[in-house]
């Protein structure tokens, strides 16, 4: 496995894969890796000839208030778990590498379908989202790019803009890695307390438990209100609790497909999670 650290040396490694036209796979990540990054590697692994995996803690999708200073890097750890899922390349660049000296004046903005969700409580997250998946995209030059469902509002706004953008690449989703105990894997996980991380599953265990009551016939509205109940009785500062179809929009009853969408804090920490439901009726 090689580790490149400039879009030069990049392209020196992809130029020879691409002039064979190989298959290149990306996964774009801000590393501290677990198992549900290397599940996207691995998806990557059997689709792909090249792998390149990302590691980039990305200025510009952070709040003044969020985490960038304290986000965890990892490289070294990170790159023997990649060595060991099959990466062949990853791409580690500097700030200054994808951002360089002069400003950005261009942005990338997706519209309503970032106004709410996380997009309420993290104004410009997902422009800088969209801004640093681009620039990667053009760097890398992917034939596919893998993300996780974890992050579903992320995938649906990344699918956006490459069919808008007319973007040459196939965007592939990943099912949610969880630990055996339902929560979703996270890197954010790291900061919860020993007490906090054994509360922490109650958000698998309330998105379980509506899904049940869904599929039995309770009302859509009823259901949200027992996530939020159970979530608060638990400990947690509730952001939101909402059902959405698969594309995002808003829906009143369970008569097709739903998401159902949790954000809440546990002390300090911000988890999020969902789960797609389907009526079996
Ligand atoms: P990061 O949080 O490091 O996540 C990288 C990728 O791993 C994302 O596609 C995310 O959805 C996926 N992922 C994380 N936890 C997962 C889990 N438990 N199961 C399945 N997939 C999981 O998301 C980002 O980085 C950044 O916003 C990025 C896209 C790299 C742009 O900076």
């Amino acid at each position: 496995m090689k580790t490149e650290t400039t879009i030069q040396g990049l392209a020196a490694s992809l130029n020879p894969a691409r002039a064979a036209r190989k298959i290149i796979g990306f996964v774009p990540t801000m590393g501290n890796l677990h198992e549900g990054h290397l599940s996207l590697v691995r998806e990557a692994r059997q689709l792909c000839d090249v792998v390149v995996v990302s590691i980039f803690v990305n200025p510009i999708q952070f709040g003044p208030n969020e985490d960038f200073d304290n986000y965890p890097r990892t490289l070294e750890q990170d790159s023997q778990l990649l060595a060991e899922a099959g990466c062949d390349i990853v791409f580690a660049p500097s700030v200054e590498q994808m951002y360089g000296k002069s400003p950005r004046l261009t942005n990338i903005s997706v519209s309503e379908i970032t106004e709410d969700l996380c997009g309420l409580q993290r104004p410009g997250h997902f422009d800088g989202v969209a801004v640093v998946v681009t620039k990667l995209f053009n760097i890398v030059q992917p034939n596919y790019a893998f993300f996780g469902q974890k992050d579903y509002q992320q995938l649906a706004v990344i699918r956006q803009f490459v069919r808008d953008l007319n973007i040459p690449l196939e965007v592939i989703g990943v099912p949610i890695v969880r630990a055996e105990d339902g929560l979703a894997l996270s890197s954010r996980n790291g900061y919860l307390s020993e007490q906090e991380r054994k509360t922490a599953p109650v958000i698998y265990q309330s998105l379980k438990n509506a899904e049940q009551a869904l599929q039995q016939g309770e009302k859509l509205s009823e259901v949200l209100a027992n996530i939020k109940a159970a979530l608060t009785q638990a400990g947690f500062v509730v952001d939101y609790v909402e059902a959405r179809t698969p594309e995002l929009q808003k829906i009143d009853e369970f008569n097709q497909e739903i998401v159902l969408f949790v954000a809440a804090k546990l002390g300090s920490t911000r988890l999020i999670d969902n789960m797609q439901i389907k009526p079996t009726a």
